[in-house]
């Protein structure tokens, strides 16, 4: 069945003793979408994956996975996902391809054998399908155990810390491999404390800080509440307020000096301003430059910036 959201959450909570993880998880991830769920350690991440892919029962708050009950229909839900992540289901044992093969067995996969062999293929993983997986690198490890969760093509699939400690080879692998699922229509939903991973892969992101999703938008959106950081450097002190009186004028922010660099910077919140027309204003100002900057803003300087707000308005 086909619904607008994958995952539909309201108000999730889960305590474990006196920890409060989850106070009112609330989360609504499009089909087809990959949906990031960024936090620093210990904001909620696993509890909420476990949660979501009935590992864990939620102790209030309720949730639909592909158009099913997380609690009444558990089943329905656990046939429908795949989950990998931070409780590795591959057996050291065994080689690679029959780890994959007793996975296809276990959930009556038409053609076993092709298609473990495929996804051997797909990861990287043909040339050591004959080891026991106890010889591979985390790398390899990690990717047998995405593929593990892939058997079964899955309507929605969530990765906890996906790459956390992989090797760049390994990662891009397993990015590619997210593409290449929502290519195919497959929803995902990862954790990360990556801002360059979500950035990278999610179509949205929730941010998450102790147990609660702080805000949420795409990438742009998110960094657009920040701005782009400006800075322009001038010859002289005796220019510097006419370099302010431009940046004014171009940001409509509120200038601020570094006296001693002879510097002058504001935040502009217009994502279309370009550094060949600051420079431009600036020349036809008159101002001699020595140097102009235009940064756009980071996940990590919405990360820093969002998560603080949030504190303070909870203090
Ligand atoms: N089984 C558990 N027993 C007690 N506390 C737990 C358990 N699982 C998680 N927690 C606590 O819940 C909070 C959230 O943990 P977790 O969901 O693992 O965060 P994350 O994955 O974002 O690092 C942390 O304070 C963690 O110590
Ligand atoms: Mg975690």
């Amino acid at each position: 069945m086909t619904s607008t959201y994958a995952v539909l959450s309201e108000g999730l909570e889960k305590r474990f003793g006196a920890v409060h993880a989850l106070r009112g998880l609330d989360l609504a991830v499009a089909t087809g979408t990959v949906c990031g769920i960024l936090g620093p350690n210990g904001a909620g991440k696993t509890t909420a994956v476990r949660l979501l892919t009935t590992l864990l029962r939620p102790d209030a708050g309720s949730a639909r996975i592909a158009g099913h009950d997380l609690v009444r229909e558990a089943a329905a839900v656990r046939r429908r996902i795949g989950v990998t992540g931070q409780y590795a289901s591959v057996d050291g044992d065994l080689t690679g391809r029959e780890n994959l093969r007793l996975f296809a067995r276990l959930h009556r996969v038409r053609g076993p054998a092709e298609r473990t062999s495929e996804l051997l293929d797909r990861f990287g993983l043909a040339g050591a399908a004959d080891r026991p997986a106890s010889t591979y690198s985390g790398g390899m490890r990690r990717r047998l155990d995405l593929a593990a969760s892939l058997i079964r093509r899955p309507e929605v699939l969530f990765l906890d810390e996906p790459t956390t400690g992989l090797d760049p080879a390994s990662r891009n692998l397993i990015w590619a491999a997210v593409r290449d699922l929502t290519a195919h229509g497959t929803t995902v939903l990862l954790t990360t404390q990556y801002l360059e991973e979500a950035d990278q892969l999610a179509d949205g992101i929730a941010l998450v800080d102790q147990g609660r999703v702080a805000h949420t938008g795409s990438p742009a959106q998110l960094k657009s509440l920040i701005g782009t950081q400006v800075e322009v450097v001038v010859a002289n002190a005796d220019v510097l307020a006419e370099a302010a009186a431009v940046l004014d004028r171009l940001t409509g922010a509120q200038p601020s000096f570094d006296h001693e660099r002879n510097a002058v910077g504001a935040v502009s919140r217009d994502s279309t301003l370009t550094l060949p027309r600051l420079v431009r204003e600036l020349d036809a100002a008159g101002v001699p430059l020595l140097d102009a900057s235009l940064r756009p803003p980071t996940l990590d300087d919405v990360f820093l910036r969002l998560t603080d707000d949030h504190k303070e308005r909870a203090a």
